[in-house]
């Protein structure tokens, strides 16, 4: 028989190859590939022959059944993300840094989970029962009936969990679990994926949902196992600075409901509480209008939601000037100087370029093009825009300005917080701007034109 062969296994895109190297071919990362025996498997055979199978019973994509009952937690921010509540025999996975909370809000969903009458089981592979209860008394958790348990072998948590029958199992982490019969060590690629495998396995056939806590690289890939990602039916991250109390729970994939939709919450020394109005929260530092500061009215999965881009620019003392972004698209930063460069004839050469965005928020719309063009003439030209005035829109290569969708759900959440003037597109369906003061652009260099003279 042959021997098993090792292979080597990249930690952070979970590419194998047969021999070591510095740097992963997959995705480029340097010092991830670790040696791993691969699971003990048979010998493949070169085809599956004449053997016939069992044949499966097919039916149609009509049905009687209800959707599945959804357990809401009493969390609107949580049970938004989750599409309205959790669904029984599904896996989550909630990805996040180190240190961002993802334990505590864990356990705070554990305990409303519990109060809305589900049996709930909380795993801990990282921190001793005492610690966890300490954290539950410290958020006033303590009368919750979650049962707690600290354990890293699978095989013991699989065996307590088909016992007990939870209807939610939560695993803190997935990197400190597992199974004694794969051979590498925990938090491997091979450890991580059979441990997601067995749990996930676990909640289709026993009907129970299970929630996995995985910690993420600082490229922000979930450390090891994108391959997790696909085995779940949800994933969730939990994202924000480290500096900042807001905290942002996205759902970046979801079976059962929108992705792309987001929960804000604030971490306060008693736990997470929920932020029902980001949009109030992300503006609360702005001051007068400021030159470089700009508001931008964004949509974050069904929501509204108004956050303010910073740009800085500076004189560069060095040959390649800096490029550095916050919350938002490096690359895309990169396309619209471009644009303003060669569209609009707006050098930004010699100049260092900072952009932010306010209070921790991540923004990943297209739409913001516009409002960080806005921000980046601004800071340039040292000028603001109008008082009370939102911007959104898309930046195509050409200059051309392009209508984003939902534009009146954006003004109208403009509206609310007191802003009485948009810029933004030409186009677009906007039945009712509802007393908003529209000012639509065709494209980028009329936008130069209108607020920052000829640029
Ligand atoms: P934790 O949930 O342990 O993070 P993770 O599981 O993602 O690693 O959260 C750790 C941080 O949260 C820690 O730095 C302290 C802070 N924290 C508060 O500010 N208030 C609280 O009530 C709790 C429980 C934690
Ligand atoms: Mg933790």
């Amino acid at each position: 028989m042959a021997k098993t062969a090792l292979s080597y296994v990249c930690q952070s895109c979970g590419a194998t190859s047969t021999k070591w190297s510095g740097r992963c071919d997959g995705c480029g990362e340097w010092n991830t590939i670790v040696e791993e025996k691969p699971l003990s498997q048979g010998p493949a055979k070169k085809s599956l022959g004449n053997a016939r199978g069992r044949a499966i019973a097919l039916t149609d994509l009509s049905t009687k059944e209800a959707p599945p009952p959804r357990t809401a937690a009493g969390l609107d921010e949580l049970d938004r993300v989750l599409g309205g509540g959790l669904v029984p025999a599904s896996a989550v996975l909630v990805g996040g840094d180190p240190g961002i909370g993802k334990s505590t809000l864990l356990l705070q969903a554990a305990a409303a989970f519990a109060k809305s009458g589900l049996k709930v089981v909380y795993i801990s592979g990282e921190e001793a029962s005492a610690q966890v209860r300490l954290r539950a008394q410290r958020l006033g958790l303590e009368d919750a009936p979650v049962k707690l348990a600290t354990e890293t072998n699978l095989r013991n948590i699989l065996t307590t969990l088909d016992d007990i029958q939870p209807d939610l199992a939560i695993i803190d982490s997935i990197q400190t679990m597992w199974a004694d019969n794969v051979d590498s060590a925990p938090g491997s690629v091979s450890q991580v994926r059979a441990a997601a495998h067995e749990l996930t396995t676990f909640a289709k056939s026993r009907g129970s949902a299970v929630i996995l806590v995985g910690h993420v690289t600082k490229e922000g890939a979930l450390a090891g196992p994108r391959v997790v990602e696909h085995m779940v039916d949800t994933v969730l991250y939990f994202e924000g600075e480290r500096g900042h109390q807001f905290r942002i729970l996205r759902s970046v994939k979801n079976r059962f409901g929108p992705a792309d939709e987001i929960g804000v919450f604030e971490m306060t020394g008693g736990g997470l509480s929920e932020v029902p109005n980001p949009s109030a929260l992300f503006l609360a530092e702005r001051g007068q209008p400021a030159p470089g500061s700009v508001v931008f009215a964004g949509i974050e999965g069904t929501r509204p939601v108004l956050t303010e881009f910073q740009a800085l620019i500076s004189p560069s003392p060095h040959s390649q000037p800096r490029r550095s972004v916050v919350g938002w698209d490096g690359s895309r930063l990169a396309m619209i100087l471009a644009v303003l460069e060669s569209r609009c004839g707006i050098p930004f050469a010699g100049l260092d370029v900072y952009l932010n965005v306010a209070g921790g928020m991540r923004v990943n719309e297209p739409a913001a093009d516009l409002a960080v063009a806005a921000a980046l003439l601004s800071a340039r030209e040292d000028t603001s825009l109008p008082a009370e005035t939102v911007v959104f829109g898309e930046i195509s290569l050409s200059g051309a300005l392009r209508p984003v969708s939902q534009a009146e759900n954006r003004l109208k959440e403009a509206r609310k917080l007191g802003f009485t003037t948009a810029i933004l597109p030409t186009g677009g369906k906007i039945a009712n701007a509802g007393g908003t003061a529209l000012k639509q652009m065709d494209d980028l260099t009329s936008f130069v034109g209108e607020f920052f003279g000829a640029g």
